[in-house]
């Protein structure tokens, strides 16, 4: 008796803890995509000094040019493509569209606001960012909107560097993309 009981009550628990659950899935028509969609992929930021990242402004004396540093204030515009890995004949998958602005005394943060055209298999659109890059540690930048098949997305960027000879600079560039639940009611 008590231990039919003991089930009863279990059940009747397992019940109540799965109707809210129920209900508010049923009560949304609207939203039937609960599950947030997201994409997750790695490419490589190639530049080139002079060829494709350019110095416009220069900056102040404190740090000089080195293979991690630039002065403070030095402007940098740049086009740099896309790649799928860090070798320079890789595919290009995609391009960079920006300017940064070395923006801590010593020389290794820089301010930098970008769109990353992406040309890939299945997405095809842009993605904006604004951060800080460090010349020698990851950093994370959030994503602050999207183009295309990137309409509305959200999510932020990892970028480390790979490599910093001024005449290869490679960034990887970690993607972490999520589209929100109302971007598909957009036809
Ligand atoms: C880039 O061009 C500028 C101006 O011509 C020059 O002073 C600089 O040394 C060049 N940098 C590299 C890495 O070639």
């Amino acid at each position: 008796m008590e231990f039919s009981l003991h089930n009863y009550v279990f059940a009747a628990m397992l019940v109540l803890s799965i109707i809210p659950f129920k209900a508010s899935s049923n009560s949304l028509p609207d939203h039937k995509h609960h599950e947030v969609k997201s994409l997750h992929f790695t490419l490589f930021d190639h530049e080139i000094i002079n060829k494709t990242t350019f110095v416009i402004v220069n900056g102040v004396a404190g740090a000089g040019f080195s293979t991690t540093t630039a002065p403070f204030g030095t402007l940098f515009v740049l086009n740099d493509p896309l790649k799928v890995t860090a070798d320079p004949s890789s595919t290009v998958v995609g391009s960079a569209e920006g300017f940064s602005i070395v923006s801590s005394f010593d020389g290794l943060d820089s301010l930098s606001v970008a769109k990353l055209t992406l040309n890939l298999k299945k997405y095809k659109g842009a993605v904006y960012f604004i951060g800080v890059f460090h010349n020698t540690k990851t950093t994370e930048h959030p994503i602050v909107g999207g183009s295309g098949d990137f309409l509305f997305v959200q999510g932020y960027i990892a970028t480390s560097p790979v490599s910093l000879t001024a005449l290869n600079i490679i960034y990887k560039i970690e993607f972490h993309l999520y589209w929100p639940s109302y971007a598909g009611q957009i036809s």
